[in-house]
């Protein structure tokens, strides 16, 4: 059974169709100091697929309640697809005294599953931190069936690090040309991009990353585009914190294109089909 968590509803019933596995009837409640609970009532099954993006605190606690509840109901395997990774971000010490967050929590959820799938992780490098076996699968490509007709476009990374995205949504649409800007971060919403060499004028742009949370890097990035003919934001993780949906408009963006591995408004790509070659 397909066990979805509160926040990846949406990819989980896609899953199941694309898997053709039922959907498990899943009860999220919260007692009055307000711990959760989320319970599998009606679990029947051998094998459980809990999918749980860990977008905040809360999801993380839950995702570990989810893998629990379906071993007490009785799965023999349990494999953990966590569709946008919370915590990928702090991969190592960066200053003294800081922890390794993704080792953290990659071993927490570990000792709840089998096997774990991870859906275009920041770094891939991140499977590493878990003590079971790991499929890494990348639903950027699947971002260019979403794109309009677009003519002579530019697929522009904001960063040498979302280069592999950009030329992976390029390949995947067909034809354009790839370049990235260089960022510098500052702080947790505060970036500098330095100009990238490709002629932006009178062209469509996508700007593609694997995330976008406060906007600061893609807004960055289209500030410094001289005048696109359009320019839409492709990304895998619309993670859309504070006020990214507002930056992104003020900074001239035409439409923001993203998958289901975070579920918001503009989530409409499901990421179901590179999830259930994994599964298979
Ligand atoms: C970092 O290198 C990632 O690829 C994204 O560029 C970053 O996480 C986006 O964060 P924000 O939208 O807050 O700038």
């Amino acid at each position: 059974m397909i066990v979805p968590g509160s926040t990846s509803q949406s990819l989980a019933a896609a899953l199941a169709v694309e898997t053709d596995r039922r959907v498990a009837d899943v009860a999220y409640d919260r007692f009055p100091d307000g711990e959760q609970l989320a319970a599998v009532p009606g679990f029947d099954g051998d094998e459980a697929v809990v999918v749980c993006a860990t977008v905040d605190d809360a999801a993380h606690l839950q995702l570990l309640q989810l893998q629990d509840a379906c071993r007490e109901a009785g799965a023999e395997r349990i494999t953990t697809v966590i569709p946008y990774m919370g915590y990928a971000r702090q991969d190592d010490v960066f200053d003294i005294g800081q922890p390794i967050s993704a080792r953290a929590v990659a071993r927490a959820i570990s000792t709840g599953c089998d096997r774990v799938v991870l859906i275009s992780p920041h770094e891939p490098a991140v499977a590493d931190r878990f003590d079971v076996p790991v499929a890494v699968v990348d639903a950027a490509p699947l971002l260019a069936g979403a794109l309009p007709s677009l003519a002579d476009p530019l697929f522009l990374a904001p960063d040498a690090g979302a280069v592999e995205f950009a030329d992976a949504v390029c390949d995947a649409y067909g034809h354009g040309e790839t370049d990235h800007f260089e960022k510098t971060r500052h702080s947790g919403s505060k970036v500098s991009v330095d100009p990238h060499d490709t002629e932006a004028a009178g062209r469509d742009v996508v700007v593609v990353d694997d995330i976008v949370a406060t906007g600061a890097t893609m807004s960055a990035a289209i500030d410094g585009l001289d005048k696109p003919a359009q320019t839409v934001v492709a990304c895998v993780h619309p993670v859309l914190v504070r006020n990214a949906r507002s930056r992104l408009a003020r900074a001239g963006v035409d439409a923001v294109h993203a998958t289901d591995t975070v579920e918001q408004p503009c989530s409409t790509v499901t990421a179901a089909p590179v999830v259930a070659d994994a599964l298979e």
